[in-house]
Parts: C-alpha cells; structure tokens; sequence
C-alpha cells in the first residue's frame, strides 16, 4: 500500500495482463490453500452465458445475453429453466457439495457471483478472476446457507450493470429438510418472482445506459418484468403460497403492496426464514431495494374465488436530489405498467423512481378454500460473539460518483484493501454507515457485503422517507440493506470464511461507476 502509485501501477498492469492471459487459457492458478476443489461433489452443473434472442414483447425478439445450466452430475431438478432470458433457478440443498462449471460466451470478459451465498473466496466471482470470453471459471462450494432465497449474476468490473441489465441473472433456492416442520406451504405452492424494470426501442431491444441522469439515480424501466415476462399473470388455488420476491432490478426500489389492500406477511428476508422471536412481519408494503429478496405467506384462500389481485409498486416520494427529476406530477399516478407501449414518453423516458407500478396480476381460482398448517417459526440462532472491533463507513454521492469512505473501487490493484476495511473471522464486528444528505446529491444507497450474512441493529436518524418507513424490514439475517440520505445503519457482520471479499452499492450504475470496494476476513 505504502508504495509509490507509479511502481504499483507498472506492477498491476503486468499482473493484469498475466491473469487475462491465463485466463484467456482457463488456467488461472490458485494458492494451494484454496485448492480445496472437493473429488466428488454432489452436483456437477454447467452455466453458459451467451447471446440470444428472445421474444418477450409482441413483434421482434429481443437480443438478450442469457444464462443456461444443464446439470451433468447429480439430481436432475436442481435447475429449473425459466421461460424467457432469464437464467434457470438453481434449487439446491443445504449440504450439498457443488461444482459449477462456468463457460462464458458472452463475447466480453466475465465472472458470476453468488449473491448472499457463503462460500470460499475462491467461489465468491471477485471481479479479478473474471475470464474472457471463451474460457471456462469452475466453483466449488458446500451449500452453507439456510434455506432461502438467493441470486447469481455477473460481476465483472464496470460491466456488471450492462450484463444484468441485457439479461444474465437467476435465481438460486436453498431448501433443507427441516422446512417441512414449520408449516410451509409445499414447494408445489410456492411461486417465485424476479422483478425486474426494463426501456425499450425501436425494434423491442433494451435501451440501456444513456445519459448522465443514467449514471446518477442507475437506470430505470418504465417497463416491469417478472421473471423476464412482461403483464405476468399467475393463476392460484384457494389455499396459501410461499412467495419468493427478488428485486432484480439496476437501480430501481420497489414499493411493494396488494392492490386490495391487504397487508404483506413477510416470512423471510434476505438470507432465510425469520425465527420465533422475531415472527412474522405484517407490513401494509414492503420496500424492496435491488438485489434485496423477501418471502411471503400469502393465503388467496382469503379471497373470493374468482377473483383478481394485483402486486403493484405504490408510488413514493423518492427523496433523491429534492426531487429534481422525480416524477413528473401528471405521470405519479399512473399504473404505468399497464400503459404498455402507449406511455407518454413512447417508453424511452423510463418509470422515474418512486412511480407506480403494476407487478403481476394473480387470478384465484374457483372452490374451497383450504387452510394451511399452523406456521412454526424455528428458535433464533445465538448470535455471534462480539469481537470488540468496529468500523465506520461514510457512504456519499458527489461529482457523480459515489463513494465508501470518499474511496472507489481500485481496478488497477484489485486486491486492495484500506486498514478500515478489515474485519476479524468468527466474531461479530459493529458496521456502521452513514448516508450523507440531505442534498442535492443525496440519494438512497443499496449496500451489500459478499460472503456474510449480517444482522441490522439500528437505523437512526429516522430520515427515511415517512411514506416507506413502514416497509423497512430490518429484522433477520440480511445481506443487503437500503440507506436513505442522512441515515445511519448498523449491522452486526460476522464472516465465517476467511479471504478477500467485497462490499458496495447495488445499484449498478452505482457499483460500476466505482462505489465498491474490498474487504477482507482474517
Ligand atoms: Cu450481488 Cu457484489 O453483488
Ligand atoms: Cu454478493
Ligand atoms: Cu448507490
């Protein structure tokens, strides 16, 4: 760190250009302490990522960059192709040892990353193993996290909000056998939603980053997708549904609610079902920030058969840059999904952030209604010891860009790592960030941290917007949290895996304009 910045950057383009050769090659080599590839993994998969064009609107197909696995060793369920571009869930099993054979075929440099997933470092995508297009990255990991609902995408620097956005992202469910104790709906009644927003021109293809308000607030559709569908519709039964919501989206936060009304009962947030002590959150709305995921219980059974129901995003007061470009007043009312390709802006102007939305639109089917089990949260987990150790992190936006500690991402040296950014293994280190704002500038920030799953204890300052406070779910474990302009949150962080790993902002356009950095475990 203490030499001079001209040795260091002839030492990281030397560095650079060897593992870009070797991974040109596929041969990137791992210090003999992470050589721990298991002999026999339970699942072998491999995930391609290539182009492709799929129709999702009516007319021209959509050129899309899309994710596809077929499981070469193992139970043949454990991916489940979705029915657009967007990549197969994979249903895995807490235990499981997995091997999954990544091959890019993306045309660009590349790298996938388990989001919220707890695995070696190795396993972890850090953008400084991404491979070139052509070569091959294989993951090894035991299946640590408790069931629940988790991601993968890309995770090249600079790059990531590109390839997310032209459509490389899935789902990953964990399950594990004592699920079925608790009173859950069964898996054939769960649905599970990836809520995404897209623009679209001429010719149905994705508009993405354009303008300098792009890099700003990240880039934002005025079309919603679920599960790369655009006007989902699903039909259900009279009976309760485990519901599997993650907000995949680049920059945009979901205020999510019923369009009758009903409240939202949250079953799991980030990284697993909530226990007894903190029992199920009856919220009226629930915000969702990208690459956030929460679980419902939702019994249709408590509506009439026949009838429709709505998950919509409510409109919000964004709260971001006082409003500059909100949302045009004439337009905040809107349901601006069903307006289709009739929106005002001919769709190229994109939903502003906080407008409304219409999600999905689910038909209950006629007859009985069946009652599910009684729930029965599982007992909490004793939480990590605490390690005496604490960090601060300022997080702000300014001159367009956003930084951690007035730091960005380092790509000339991607394994550096400040003092204040190191945190001890096995014990619970007190994270605490602060947003700064209000402003000009101020803006709600997504903050993620790879490879723990935390807990946060406080959110101060109450400055959160008074019309998305209620949906806050700060309760269970977490990997992600929303921060709004002159908040403070902190969060317990216990890693359990020891390496370089990283932590930052989830809006892509934030997270490639540099607000990432590394962390490490020791
Ligand atoms: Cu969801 Cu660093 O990523
Ligand atoms: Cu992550
Ligand atoms: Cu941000």
């Amino acid at each position: 760190m203490a030499s001079g910045g001209k040795l260091r950057g002839v030492m990281s383009i030397d560095r650079r250009v060897a593992l870009k050769a070797l991974a040109a090659a596929g041969l990137v080599r791992w210090p003999a302490a992470f050589a721990q590839a298991p002999a026999d993994p339970d699942l072998e998969i491999r995930l391609t990522a290539a182009r492709d064009r799929v129709p999702i609107w009516s007319g021209p197909a959509t050129d899309v960059l899309r994710f596809r696995a077929e499981v070469l060793r193992g139970r043949r369920d454990a991916v489940r192709p979705s029915g657009s571009y967007l990549g197969p869930v994979l249903d895995l099993r807490r235990g499981e040892r997995v091997r999954i054979a990544f091959v890019n075929r993306t045309g660009e440099s590349s790298i996938v990353h388990w989001h919220g997933m707890i695995v070696p470092e190795r396993a972890d995508g850090h953008p400084r193993v991404a491979i070139a297009s052509g070569a091959e990255f294989v993951y090894d990991f035991e299946v640590r996290n408790p069931a629940g609902t988790y991601l993968y995408h890309p995770h090249p620097h600079g790059r990531t909000g590109a390839q997310v956005y032209a459509g490389l992202a899935g789902l990953i469910v964990v399950r594990e056998p004592g699920e079925a104790a608790l009173g859950l709906p069964s898996a054939a009644d769960e649905l599970a939603l990836v809520l995404q927003d897209r623009r679209v021109g001429s010719g149905n293809q994705l508009v993405f980053r354009r303008t300098m308000m792009d890099d700003m607030t990240g880039v934002l559709g005025d079309r919603v997708l679920v599960n790369g569908v655009p006007d989902a519709r699903f039909g259900v039964a009279r009976r309760p549904y485990r519901l599997r919501i993650a907000n995949v989206s680049n920059a945009r936060i979901y205020k999510l609610a019923w369009s009758d009304e009903r409240p939202l009962h949250v079953i799991a947030t980030d990284s697993g079902l909530l226990s007894r002590a903190e029992g199920v959150q009856v919220r009226p709305y629930v915000v969702l920030a990208p690459f956030e995921r929460i679980e419902l219980l939702e019994d249709f059974g408590a509506r009439s058969g026949g009838d429709e129901v709505a998950l919509i995003s409510r409109s919000f007061n964004n709260g971001m840059m006082g409003g500059m470009m909100g949302r045009g007043g004439a337009m905040s009312n809107r349901m601006r999904g069903m307006m289709g390709g009739g929106s005002m802006m001919g769709g190229m102007m994109g939903g502003g952030q906080g407008e409304e939305l219409l999600i999905a639109r689910f038909s209950i089917a006629r007859g009985e209604r069946q009652p599910g089990a009684a729930l029965q949260l599982a007992e909490p987990q004793p939480p990590a010891r605490a390690s005496g150790h604490e960090l601060y992190t300022r997080v702000s936006f300014s001159h367009m860009r956003g930084t951690l500690n007035g730091r960005v991402f380092d790509h000339h040296d991607m394994t550096a790592v400040a003092d204040d950014e190191r945190l001890p293994v096995g014990a619970a280190t007190l994270w605490t960030f602060d947003n700064d704002g209000p402003g000009m500038m101020a803006m709600p920030h997504p903050i993620h941290i790879h490879g723990v799953r935390f807990s946060v204890v406080e959110r101060t300052a109450s400055a959160a917007p008074a019309d998305l406070r209620e949906g806050l779910i700060d309760v269970g474990y977490k990997d992600t949290f929303l921060i709004f302009p002159g908040e403070r949150v902190r969060a317990w962080v216990a890693p359990t895996e020891p390496g370089l790993f990283m932590y930052h902002c989830h809006n892509l356009e934030h997270e490639d304009g540099g607000m990432m950095r590394n962390c490490r475990f020791v």
